[in-house]
């Protein structure tokens, strides 16, 4: 069965539960989620080829000191850095170093900033220099699939609908859909249920409410969707080595639909993709 609370009624952390937030988590959510989206917004004038992902770490450390903000990765279960920069075969939480990005590089980097207790998750995909024409479908197909997503997010619907539009659309699009990763229940926590999975059937999963806030978050792969930690015991890469690529917004669920707290403030939601492949 699945229990649902109000917010504040609960201790703060993953007990399970659902919460549901009212106006001020909104309001909170919304200011946090915010300064995310600029910060990758600022991001975005960094990445060229021979930037190393050490020195975009080192302004996003920066931008949320400037700012008031904690970097939520920072410390979090043991990790050291304050984004998660994932590279061509790099599913996610890959770890910055001096290595310097590459012309036709693809490079995820995921960011969540707390305002006031308030969790702001979100990332995009960076070309760097020009692309090969592979690399540049599967990251508009990741957007589009999160988009279908999100776009699935209503009251009485189920977090399976959401699942379901990303998978069917990946799949006819010959990409596959990464499973060992979810995107999850945010807001005081950073990492809080339900787990929001990016494959899956309509009407399966905890039915949605206004007032809960999550991530939808895809990793959509050009080959299987087999993935290996190595041995840092963080980076998720593909096992077949094939490109991999993900998106992420934070959103809530409202009385008619769904509120995305992570867009850009900048028009940057695909920095560095043509208009029309981020309609
Ligand atoms: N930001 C990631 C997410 O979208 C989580 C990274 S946790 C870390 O949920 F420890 F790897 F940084
Ligand atoms: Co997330
Ligand atoms: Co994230």
């Amino acid at each position: 069965m699945t229990q649902y609370l109000e917010a504040e009624a609960e201790p703060l952390r993953n007990t399970g539960v659902i919460r549901l937030y009212g106006p001020d988590g909104f309001e909170g959510m919304r200011r946090a989620c915010g300064l995310t989206a600029l910060c990758l917004d600022e991001v975005a004038a960094m990445v060229a080829p021979g930037v190393t992902t050490q020195a975009i770490d080192d302004f996003v450390f920066d931008f949320a000191r400037r700012h008031d903000a904690v970097p939520a990765t920072y410390n979090y279960r043991g990790y050291p850095y304050a984004t998660c920069i994932s590279i061509n075969h790099v599913v996610c939480h890959g770890q910055p170093n001096e290595k310097p990005l590459r012309e036709g590089d693809i490079v995820n980097i995921d960011v969540t900033l707390i305002v006031d207790g308030w969790h702001g998750d979100s990332s995009r995909m960076y070309p760097v220099g020009k692309l090969k024409r592979a690399a540049e479908r599967l990251c508009e197909i990741t957007h589009r699939s999160m988009m279908l997503g999100i776009q699935a997010v209503r009251p009485g619907g189920h977090t399976g609908d959401i699942g379901a539009a990303i998978q069917t659309y990946a799949e006819a699009e010959r990409c596959s859909v990464v499973r060992d990763f979810c995107g999850h229940g945010v807001g005081k926590l950073f990492h809080d249920a339900p787990n929001i999975l990016h494959y899956g059937r309509r009407g399966e999963g905890p039915e949605m409410r206004p007032g809960m806030i999550f991530t939808i978050e895809p990793m959509i792969n050009l080959g299987r969707p087999a993935v290996k930690i190595l041995s840092d015991g963080w980076t998720a890469v593909t096992r077949d080595r094939s490109l991999s690529a993900q998106y992420e917004h934070t959103v809530g669920v409202t009385d008619t639909g769904y509120e995305i707290f992570t867009l850009s403030p900048g028009g940057l939601d695909m920095p560095g993709f043509a208009p029309a492949a981020a309609a």
